[in-house]
């Protein structure tokens, strides 16, 4: 047995329809690269993008945003050495299990995913005469191509938003039937990690900062286009000398996500002291654009040669495809599909 098989093996992947902003770096990729830096943990971190094609059906854009991810997690230190790092579409083993896992699944089981629910709920709002207008079979069977990604590789944990959190409960479901069914341990129950301290960051209009809102500020935009969305960031009509709250403003939490303690504590005294947003504005630029200096110019280096990151993803690809073939000739067995001889 090698040391990897025993540590703890925490999975993640990540959909490839958008461009990686500050909200993801704060709430996914930073602490997912730290995990990552433990001897105690084998990660698998890839690229969705069998899901993708879920809720995008334009090649150019998934293409694109499977580059762009990739070369934002190497550009922001992933050693991919290290952790695991592939894409979903490299791992024919991955379809595969779907299908075994499709017919242990409950559809009741599928009826009740949130996804599919709210796009029910749409519809029936809209007067639809069909619940199901416009919902495909992929979108419907999202949770189980997610229990496989989970379940070919046995991860333990899986770090996920709150949102996802009933899909890692379908994933036990669907690993508990199956083991029951053919009579083995064929796949450990993974458990969701939705880490309490990682905050969700605001953004320019104060929600959220998500794809869906277009209120992203992207990680690796040029200096410029930085500034002026720094200077979006909506404040409110307070007057420089004014004390200002900084609980409650979202360039303070963008702030802070990146700055020490003492930084984010200097800047609150600022804030309390009365400091115009023109100015408050300016430091953040400033500060976000000196941490982020680096890590884009590596992006932009690893952008240009694509070579080295589908390198880099095969080799990945291979080492997965290292695990889940075995596992896949033993579900075959298991299921009644091996060898005649
Ligand atoms: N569904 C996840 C999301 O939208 C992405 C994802 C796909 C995933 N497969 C996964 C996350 C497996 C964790 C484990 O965020």
């Amino acid at each position: 047995m090698s040391a990897a098989s025993e540590k703890i093996r925490v999975l993640t992947g990540i959909t490839t329809t958008g461009t990686p902003h500050l909200g993801n770096y704060v709430g996914a990729i930073k602490p997912a690269i730290e995990a990552s830096q433990d001897p105690g943990v084998q990660s698998y971190y890839f690229l969705a993008d069998l899901h993708a094609l879920i809720k995008c059906q334009d090649p150019r854009r998934v293409q694109e945003s499977r580059l762009e991810i990739a070369a934002t997690w190497m550009a922001l230190g992933l050693d991919t050495d290290n952790a695991i790092f592939y894409r979903q579409s490299d791992i024919p083993e991955i379809p595969e299990l779907t299908w075994m896992l499709t017919c242990v699944c409950a559809k009741g089981l599928m009826n009740r995913a949130h996804a599919y629910k709210a796009a029910v709920a749409e519809n029936e709002a809209a007067g639809n005469q069909d619940p199901d207008k416009g919902i495909t079979m992929g979108l419907f069977g999202y949770p189980v191509l997610m229990a496989a990604d989970i379940l070919m590789f046995n991860a333990n944990r899986v770090p996920v938003g709150r949102d996802q959190i009933q899909h890692i409960e379908m994933a036990r479901d669907m690993a508990g039937r199956f083991n029951h069914l053919y009579k083995g341990q064929y796949f450990t129950l993974p458990e969701a990690v939705v880490d309490q301290k990682v905050e969700v960051l605001g953004g320019l209009d104060g929600r959220k900062m998500s794809k869906s809102y277009n209120n992203t500020i992207p990680l690796f935009v040029s200096e410029k286009k930085l500034q002026k969305l720094v200077r979006k960031i909506k404040t409110n009509s307070l007057e420089p000398g004014e004390p200002k709250d900084p609980d409650t403003c979202t360039l303070f939490q963008i702030y802070s996500a990146f700055a020490t303690a003492e930084e984010t504590a200097a800047m609150r005294e600022e804030y309390v002291g009365g400091i115009g947003w023109g100015e408050a504005k300016n430091r953040v630029f400033e500060y976000l654009n000196d941490h982020l200096r680096e890590p884009r110019e590596r992006y932009q280096a690893l952008l240009e040669d694509p070579g080295h990151i589908e390198q880099v993803l095969l080799k990945g690809a291979e080492r997965a495809r290292a695990e889940a073939a075995p596992l896949m000739d033993r579900l075959r067995q298991a299921a009644g599909l091996g060898r005649f001889v």
